[in-house]
């Protein structure tokens, strides 16, 4: 099963509704590009490799609803929907990768407008089959680098649900317990949306590979203790110095490994590297509404004192001198990150 899809007889795209797993399995159906913009600043589909594919297919979505027969007319519509889904979310560089994508094929010097419609739903249907093929070769590369009887720690959710399908880091462990490795997975709940303890943990359940959820605070103690052996992160944006924007607590635990002389790998397809950023410091950070981190419950009563205030970025930098290796459809990057990322890419 896919995190998303596009119905081909209805026009319509269907994405499992990520913010209620593992208790309830939901789909939600977009007709319209602004329902998908919805979805994506709503959290339905989220995970950056995912979220790029739901643009594209936003915007496939809008060139066949798009009512106009006129190519200007056709593309000034199209540019407003690539707006709008352009400001969904600010950090993870996929969507903006996949929306460029799309522009693409918008400009070609193409004026029949029927026959434009087709190749956009084309290039986003590519988009979306490519995406699993490149997971599965990150996975690949990156199960190499596990070994039978690793306790990995692991943040956030990379997995099927943070993709198309298959996963990037998870996608990693996966494949090397299916290669027969025993393997321990540490899951950091992530909070405050709880990726790790809500849709890591229901993934791996799914996949039978041991695991057990740990509070994010409980990371350091964990990495101290000498048994943890890894720690698997994704990306949201990888700058050309090799600065990891990814979910909040990331940079926490990463420090936390290098001091403990814990390899820390991230694993990103090549669309999540942004060169045109020089460092993680220009990255811009969402910030989420400070209900998400208020909105917690003990025995049925808020935690919080009424009217306390927080703050919510959703992502931190991780700077390159504390990741070991970046894994890649295209291969392991080691450091120095700066040059290895211009050789790799240009190839
Ligand atoms: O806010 P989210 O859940 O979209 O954040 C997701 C992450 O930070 C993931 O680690 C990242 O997108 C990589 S997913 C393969």
């Amino acid at each position: 099963m896919r995190s998303i899809e596009w119905d081909e007889t209805n026009n319509i795209v269907r994405m499992i509704d990520q913010r209620y797993l593992p208790r309830r399995f939901e789909w939600v159906l977009c007709s319209t590009y602004q329902e998908v913009a919805k979805a994506i600043q709503d959290m339905v589909i989220r995970g950056a490799p995912a979220i790029g594919v739901a643009g594209a297919m936003g915007m496939a979505l809008a060139a066949i609803n798009c009512p106009d027969d006129d190519p200007n007319q056709f593309r000034a519509f199209l540019n407003t929907a690539h707006q709008t889904l352009r400001s969904s979310r600010p950090t993870a560089v996929n969507l903006f990768w996949a929306l460029d994508r799309i522009q693409s094929v918008i400009q070609r010097p193409i004026d029949n407008v029927e026959k434009l419609k087709k190749l956009i739903l084309a290039e986003a249907m590519r988009i979306a089959e490519e995406d699993v093929v490149i997971n599965h070769q990150i996975s690949t590369h990156g199960a190499e680098l596990i070994q039978d009887g690793d306790v990995i720690l692991h943040h956030c959710n990379t997995g099927a649900l943070a993709t198309v399908d298959w996963g990037t880091a998870l996608g990693c462990i996966r494949k090397a317990h299916l290669q027969g490795k025993r393997i321990h997975v540490l899951v950091d709940e992530t909070r405050p949306r709880l990726q790790g303890a809500r849709l890591t943990a229901w993934e791996l359940e799914q996949y039978g590979i041991p695991y057990e959820i740990i509070v994010d605070g409980a990371a350091g103690y964990f990495l101290r203790s000498g048994k943890v052996k890894k720690v698997f992160f994704g990306a949201d944006r990888i700058a050309a110095n090799g600065d990891v924007a990814n979910k909040i607590g990331t940079y926490m635990l990463a420090l936390s490994a290098h001091e403990n002389g814990v390899p820390v790998y991230c694993a990103a397809p090549t669309s999540t590297i942004d060169m045109s950023i020089p460092n993680g410091d220009v990255i811009p950070i969402e910030e989420r509404s400070a209900d998400e981190v208020l909105d917690i419950q003990y025995k049925g009563e808020a935690v919080a004192p009424i009217g306390a205030k927080a703050r919510n970025p959703a992502f931190d930098i991780t700077p390159h001198s504390l990741i070991t290796a970046l894994i890649t459809e295209k291969g392991v990057i080691y450091p120095p990150f700066q040059e290895r990322l211009l050789q790799f890419l240009s190839h």
